[in-house]
């Protein structure tokens, strides 16, 4: 499948949403890339700015997180922007959020009921229609640089836990995303409103609105044999746990916090 990529289309969704733009956009639209994200730091090397944001209609190499494969074949979105955050690093995840949020949001504003799995997917129907990798320079504890990427499955084919949003729209009796150009611009809305949710009111605003979103909250996992209940997300992106003992039923605490990466959750039916 060819898919041509209609950049005026973009332009124009963008220019009737924004009126005072966080992120001064520059768009630059490529068929075939081994992955946007490195095309991004590729084009921040020769002097691009953040904001200059990085589309193709397919990726050879794109990358997932914790260092897997992001299969991408034509159909899918994959888009990464470059931002320049001034952030602690130990606060690094604070953007993975802040992208989750906004685009979830964004998208429920159209219907799609989003919701977040716990770090950095984007579920619907207890399926996975998207996923945010984040890379970061750092120098002095501070992240100067970083790159968004995105990937939503939009026509493209998509695993037994995947799920894609134009077969899903047409199992509704609407259809509010009208294409690639839409959706494309709705999740740089996205990401835009939430790092600006970030930098204005901070990280407890943004992460009650995760929070609400976060389709693990109450689900029970094992850590460490350990029986937990997730009760949040800390403000550097940790699961935090309150745990029972199981031989007394007894609350255990403190809770413990359990950093990303370190345990995968299962796709649950909580819906938001
Ligand atoms: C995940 O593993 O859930 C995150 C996947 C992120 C994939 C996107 S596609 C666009 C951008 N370029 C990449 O190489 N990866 C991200």
């Amino acid at each position: 499948m060819t898919v041509k990529f209609n950049q005026q289309s973009l332009e124009n969704y963008l220019d009737s949403a924004r009126k005072y733009p966080y992120l001064p956009f520059s768009l630059h639209i490529f068929d075939s890339l081994p992955s946007t994200n490195q095309k991004v730091w590729e084009l921040i090397e020769q002097g691009e700015k953040p904001g200059c944001v990085v589309i193709a209609t397919q990726q050879t190499a794109g990358r997932g997180q914790w260092g897997r494969q992001w299969i991408s074949p034509t159909g899918g979105l994959y888009l990464s922007v470059a931002i320049a955050p001034k952030l602690e690093v130990i606060n690094n995840y604070q953007l993975t959020l802040a992208s989750a949020w906004g685009i979830a949001s964004q998208l429920r504003n159209y219907g799609v009921n989003l919701g977040i799995k716990w770090p950095n997917d984007l579920v619907l129907d207890s399926r996975k229609l998207g996923g945010i990798l984040t890379e970061t320079k750092v120098s002095q504890g501070k992240i100067h640089q970083a790159v968004i990427g995105v990937g939503v499955n939009w026509k493209n084919p998509v695993p037994e836990t995947g799920i894609n949003l134009h077969s899903w729209q047409n199992h509704q009796n609407f259809h509010p995303i009208s294409g690639l150009e839409m959706l494309t611009a709705t999740v740089l809305l996205g990401i835009e409103s939430g790092l600006n949710c970030l930098h204005n009111e901070g990280i407890s605003m943004l992460l009650s609105g995760y929070l609400n979103l976060l389709t693990n909250m109450g689900e029970k996992v094992y850590v460490n044999n350990l029986l937990g209940t997730v009760i949040g997300v800390s403000p550097q992106g940790n699961l935090r746990l309150q745990v029972i003992d199981e031989i007394h039923n007894q609350l255990i605490t403190p809770e413990i916090s359990v950093e990303p990466g370190t345990i995968s959750l299962g796709y649950c039916k909580n819906s938001v």
